[in-house]
């Protein structure tokens, strides 16, 4: 497949699907890391056309029909609403961007998942492998040889220690933190200010430091 770096040239329309306020942020982070692609930020989607945002909202994603050199950036930080939408726009050919802002550190020997957003002053470290779709807000933090499963939330300063690893959907409130080598298993919730310090099963919530684990189910 074509680098970012090459089929972001050739990207007629950048598109932030989801128009609150993330949907803002990442129009701000989206001209921090493409300053020369910027003019080409067209819009929004959303299903709430009367959302206040600085540029046109451009339709729904459940029905926006994508054009061939459109980009979207996912701008949704719902976990269960993430995977769904962007299932809507690849199904009909959409393709997405990762966007990294500026000011985060990534290490060279990560990999990032296609997808992926990485906002200002994240730390992506040695060895580390993000899944498709990861968010990480800003200031949150990925240890040595630490994983994300597709679509896991990192909110701002969120924290997962060095070969600690969050499965598929799971969602880290904000100062939500995951001990070394500890493993968080899917659609599992860390709450605010909480921390994991244990194997966590999957559809869990732990809140709490160290963390109470209870099932969602
Ligand atoms: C993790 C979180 C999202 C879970 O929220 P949720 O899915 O709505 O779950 P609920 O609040 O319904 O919680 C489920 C249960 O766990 C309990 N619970 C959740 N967090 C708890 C906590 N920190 N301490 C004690 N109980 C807690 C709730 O009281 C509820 O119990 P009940 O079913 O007996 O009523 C929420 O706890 C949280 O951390 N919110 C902060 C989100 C955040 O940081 N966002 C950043 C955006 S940038």
């Amino acid at each position: 497949m074509q680098s970012q770096q090459d089929w972001l040239a050739s990207v007629g329309r950048i598109i932030i699907v989801g128009a609150g306020g993330f949907g803002r942020e990442v129009l701000l982070w989206a001209r921090d890391a493409w300053p020369d692609q910027a003019s080409k930020i067209g819009g929004f989607l959303s299903a709430d056309a009367a959302l206040p945002v600085p540029l046109p909202i451009l339709g729904d994603p459940s029905d926006y029909a994508a054009e061939p050199d459109d980009g979207f950036v996912l701008a949704i930080g719902i976990p269960q609403v993430r995977r769904r939408v962007v299932s809507q726009i690849e199904s009909r050919g959409g393709r997405f961007l990762t966007l990294i802002h500026p000011t985060a550190v990534v290490s060279p020997t990560a990999s990032v998942g296609e997808g992926a957003v990485i906002c200002p002053y994240a730390i992506v470290s040695d060895a580390v492998r993000l899944g498709r779709f990861t968010l990480m807000n800003y200031h949150s933090s990925l240890g040595h040889d630490a994983s994300t499963g597709d679509y896991a939330v990192l909110s701002p300063y969120a924290t997962l220690g060095g070969g600690a690893v969050v499965e598929e959907d799971v969602f880290l409130g904000m100062h939500a933190s995951v001990g070394p080598g500890k493993r968080v298993g899917q659609r599992s919730k860390v709450s605010a200010n909480s921390a994991a310090l244990c194997d966590v099963p999957a559809d869990s919530l732990i809140h709490g430091v160290p963390g109470h684990v209870s099932s969602l189910m």
